[in-house]
C-alpha cells in the first residue's frame, strides 16, 4: 500500500512535513541550550508536528527528551500524575528499574506496571500519587532530581497547556510550578499549545506567574511557496497532475492553515482525474465544507443576534471600532457597551480571534461559509 499523500488529523512527519526550517533550527538551539520555549499558534497549523521533529532531531545520550500531552488533565493531581509518570517512563532505562526509580524519587507511592492485551501496544506506569502525601514542589522537582542522579540534562515537552488555565486553583498552581522550574539547572521546558486567549492568560500578562518564562514564539503559516511544490510533488506521487495555479488556490482558499491545505488537497485528488481541472478543484472543496460544516452550524446554533451580527461586520470587513456608527447602522449590535462582552463569548467560543491588526473569524473555512449563508 501506498502512504498517504495527505494527512490532516493527527501531527506529522517524514515526508509529510514540510517548511519550518527556522523555527526547528530555533527550537532545537533551544533544546540543546537548555531555554525555556513558548510556543502558540491558533488550532491545527503544527505545533506537535514541529515539535515532534524536533525532539527526533536531537541526538545526544546526555540530552532526554520528554513529551507529554496533558489535554486530559482536569486538575492539579491529575497533571502530577501524568507529568510524573512520563518523566519516570521515559528517563529509566530498563522496565524494572522504572518502579525502583518511581519509589527512589517519589515518596511513599507504589507504582505499578499494567500491559495492555495488545502486545504492540504502549504499558501503563500509575504511581499512585496522592495529594494527602505527595507535595506539587516533589512532583515537580522530580526532572530535575533524575537529571542530576544521571548526569544528563532534560526537556520537558508539555502540549496542550492551555489546560493549565482551566484547572481550578490554576493561578496558585502556576505560581508553584513557576517558582520551583526556574531553579533547576538541569532542565527545561518547552511549553505549548492553541486556544490562544487561553495561553495568552498565560503568558502575557505581567501578573501571572510565567509572564517571561522564555523564548515566546508564534508559529506562522506556512507560506505559499513552500506549499505549492510539496503539493504538486504529493499529486505527481500518485500519477495525477495539478498546476502551480490550482496547487496555489488551494492555499489561499485556506488562508495557508496547514490541516486545511493538506485536507483539501486531498479532496480534490481524490475527485480529480489525471489532471486537475477547475472543476474537480470546486468539486474538491465542497466536498471539504462538507465535512466542516455540521461543525460550524452547531457552533453558531445558539448565538444571539448580537453575536450572529457583530460576525457578520467582521466577515463583511470590519475588524476594529464595531461602536461607530459606520458599522452599528448597518449590523446591530445592541449598547456600546455590550459589544466587548460580544468579543469575550465568541473569543472564548474561538470563532473569532484577536491580533495586532483587529479582530478576525478564526477559521477559513467557517468564513467562507457565513459568507455563503449566514449574510
Ligand atoms: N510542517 C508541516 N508540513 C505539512 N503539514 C503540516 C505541518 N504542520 C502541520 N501540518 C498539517 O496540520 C495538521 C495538524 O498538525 P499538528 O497536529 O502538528 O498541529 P497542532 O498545531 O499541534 O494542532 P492542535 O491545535 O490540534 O494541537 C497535520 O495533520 C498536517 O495536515
Ligand atoms: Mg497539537
Amino acid at each position: 500500500m501506498n502512504t498517504k499523500p495527505f494527512v490532516y488529523g493527527m501531527s506529522v512527519e517524514g515526508e509529510h512535513f514540510t517548511d519550518r526550517e527556522l523555527e526547528t533550527k530555533r527550537l532545537k538551539l533551544n533544546f540543546e541550550n537548555g531555554i525555556n520555549s513558548i510556543l502558540i499558534s491558533p488550532r491545527r497549523m503544527g505545533k506537535t508536528s514541529l515539535v515532534k521533529k524536533v525532539m527526533g532531531m536531537i541526538d545526544d545520550a546526555q540530552l532526554k527528551v520528554v513529551y507529554m500531552d496533558i489535554y486530559k488533565c482536569r486538575t492539579e493531581f491529575d497533571f502530577y500524575d501524568k507529568f510524573a509518570s512520563t518523566i519516570i517512563k521515559a528517563t529509566a532505562t530498563k522496565l524494572d528499574t522504572m518502579v525502583e526509580n518511581a519509589k527512589k524519587f517519589i515518596t511513599s507511592i507504589t507504582p505499578k506496571i499494567s500491559f495492555s492485551p495488545d502486545l504492540n501496544a504502549d504499558f501503563t506506569l500509575s504511581l499512585g500519587i496522592d495529594k494527602n502525601r505527595n507535595s506539587a514542589e516533589e512532583i515537580l522537582n522530580l526532572p530535575e532530581k533524575i537529571a542530576q542522579e544521571r548526569g544528563i540534562h532534560i526537556v520537558v515537552c508539555i502540549d496542550e497547556f492551555q489546560q493549565i488555565g482551566e484547572i481550578p486553583n490554576s493561578i496558585s498552581v502556576q505560581r508553584a510550578m513557576r517558582s520551583v522550574w526556574q531553579h533547576q539547572q538541569n532542565v527545561s521546558y518547552c511549553l505549548f499549545g492553541s486556544k490562544q486567549h487561553l495561553m495568552a492568560n498565560i503568558f502575557y500578562s505581567r501578573k501571572m506567574p510565567f509572564y517571561q518564562f522564555g523564548d515566546m514564539f508564534f508559529l506562522k503559516r506556512i507560506p505559499t511557496d513552500k506549499w505549492v511544490p510539496f503539493i504538486t510533488l504529493r499529486f505527481a506521487q500518485t500519477g495525477k497532475r495539478i498546476s502551480d495555479k490550482l496547487a496555489e488556490n488551494i492555499c489561499v482558499t485556506v488562508e495557508n492553515y496547514s490541516a486545511y491545505v493538506q485536507q483539501l488537497a486531498w479532496n480534490v485528488l481524490a475527485v480529480s482525474g489525471e489532471r486537475v481541472t477547475n472543476e474537480s478543484f470546486n468539486d474538491g472543496l465542497e466536498a471539504t465544507l462538507a465535512q466542516v460544516i455540521p461543525l460550524f452550524v452547531e457552533q453558531t446554533a445558539n448565538l444571539t443576534t448580537y453575536q450572529l451580527n457583530l460576525l457578520r461586520a467582521i466577515v463583511a470587513g470590519t475588524h476594529r471600532d464595531f461602536g461607530k456608527k459606520k458599522t452599528t447602522s448597518v449590523y446591530e449590535l445592541g449598547t456600546r457597551s455590550n459589544i466587548p462582552k460580544i468579543i469575550k463569548a465568541l473569543t472564548e467560543r474561538e470563532i473569532i480571534e484577536t491580533n495586532e491588526n483587529g479582530i478576525f473569524i478564526a477559521d477559513p473555512l467557517f468564513k467562507l461559509w457565513f459568507k455563503r449563508e449566514m449574510m
